[in-house]
């Protein structure tokens, strides 16, 4: 099983170019299959999210051209099947993103129902309540999500909780219907807007995205078009914190620093520099770090695909922090792995309490999922001696060669597959 072995220690210094941005990929990949016409989209970050989406788009009839790495050309004017099958589900659960595109362009879709997964029980009460709002019926039979409906007319709908993936899919549903739509309480993150935008340049007529009450009048039909996706402000804060934990100076390129702007306040607070240019960040850790109180809330907020970096930074801060995690049940199960590498932090509930230590030591920990993995390779590069981390598919999951950029960047971490390359990178790391 592959794993990354890690010398801690190196401080990260250099650029990294920051890649398309994987929860906006998996929408417009998913929007795409409401026109006949071919679209093309860019700077699509090559993960394996992406990859099995596309891999359920083709298994219904859409055809799929792989231009290069980053660049697809999608046609969906021959769809076969409007059943998504369930290991695409197992395997990624924005897969549901077709339930609202298919219900937009076919008026029926039927997914399976995605279960939880490591970070809580993540419901989609809120995406049914959208469907059924628009006129869908919808029923789960045998595990799957079935909708469909005659019509599909424009509501008012007030979600009862700010939810990226409802938006997302009530959006497009809404995009095809008849009449006009009211979304109230949606979600603003980046990936949201950029969706709506990609929508639009297929002849939808969708505004207010990026505040909380988005206003849809729903067209007949959509058209081709093309659109490059905007960079993944969760990839760079991951390598802005990797920065900041290693006492490093990197400079993250082709990101939107608005984006950014709440993972950089809370970096300037812990004592990072942070200087901002049109596309790019540079963070550098001159001084040891300062702790700080975060809570994750829905964009602008801190978001809590950042909580688990933040809290291996401040798990080497000066002082106490307290990190308080309100958006999901169950996502401080890595503190344990944490702790093993020599953290003190207590959870109680859904806040965590951090006793910053002067020093992580190497250990051999498993990523429980894909942003606390990403952030156990941090502290891995900040810890004394060799870590070695399991289960890194959840991580590339989501990042696009992250041992390379930060190798680019460095950091002595290899993706080892057997015993033998293990001893072997201990024994070229001495
Ligand atoms: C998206 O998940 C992201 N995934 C998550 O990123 C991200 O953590 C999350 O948004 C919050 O920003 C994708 O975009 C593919 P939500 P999503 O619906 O849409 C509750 C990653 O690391 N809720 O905004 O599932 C839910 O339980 C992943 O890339 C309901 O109660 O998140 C949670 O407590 C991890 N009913 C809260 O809302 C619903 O119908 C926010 O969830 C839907 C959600």
């Amino acid at each position: 099983m592959e794993q990354y072995a890690i010398k801690g220690g190196n401080p990260l210094v250099g650029e990294v170019e920051i890649g398309g941005a994987k929860n906006a990929a998996l929408a417009i990949l998913a929007a795409a299959t409401m026109t006949d016409e071919t679209v093309l989209i860019e700077n699509l970050p090559d993960v394996r999210d992406t990859k099995v989406l596309i891999q359920a788009m083709e298994s219904i009839g859409v055809i799929v051209n792989r231009i290069d790495r980053h660049t697809v050309k999608i046609n969906a004017a021959h769809i076969h099947d409007l059943t998504i099958e369930d290991d695409y589900i197992k395997k990624i659960r924005a897969s549901y993103y077709l339930l609202g595109a298919l219900l937009g362009k076919y008026r029926k879709a039927e997914v399976s129902l995605p279960g939880g997964c490591n970070i809580g029980l993540r419901p989609i009460d809120q995406h049914i309540k959208g469907f059924r709002a628009l006129g869908a019926n919808v029923r789960i039979e045998h595990g799957l999500i079935i909708t469909e409906t005659e019509e599909l007319r424009g509501n008012h709908i007030y979600l009862d909780v700010v939810s990226v993936g409802a938006t997302i899919n009530v959006m497009m549903a809404a995009a095809m219907a008849t009449g006009k739509t009211t979304i109230e309480n949606a979600a603003k993150e980046p990936h949201v807007v950029d969706l709506a935008n990609f929508l639009n340049s297929m002849g939808a007529d969708i505004k207010g995205a990026g505040t909380d009450v988005i206003r849809i009048k729903g067209v007949p039909k959509l058209h081709g078009s093309e659109y490059t996706i905007i960079p993944d402000q969760i990839e760079a804060g991951t390598f802005m914190f990797a920065a900041a934990v290693t006492k490093g100076d990197v400079t993250v390129k082709n990101v939107i620093p608005k984006h950014l702007e709440s993972i950089s306040a809370k970096l300037l607070e812990i004592g990072c520099e942070v200087e901002e240019s049109d596309d790019a960040v540079r963070v550098v850790a001159a001084k040891p770090l300062g702790h700080t109180h975060v809570k994750t809330l829905p964009y602008p907020g801190f978001p809590t695909d950042m909580q688990p970096q933040i809290v291996v930074a401040l798990g080497l801060s000066t002082g106490t922090s307290i990190v308080t995690e309100s958006i999901f049940e169950n996502r401080f199960k890595y503190v344990d792995e944490l702790t093993r590498m020599g953290a003190n932090i207590k959870v109680e509930g859904n806040t965590a309490i951090i006793d910053g230590v002067e020093r992580y030591t190497g250990a051999g920990i498993t990523a429980p999922d894909l942003r606390a993995g990403a952030a156990l390779v941090i502290a891995g590069l900040a810890a004394e001696g060799v870590s070695v981390v399991d289960d890194i598919k959840f991580i590339e999951r989501g990042y696009e060669d992250f041992h390379i950029k930060l190798q680019s960047l460095g950091a002595q971490i290899d993706k080892v597959n057997t015993e033998r390359e293990l001893q072997k990178f201990k024994l070229k790391v001495g």
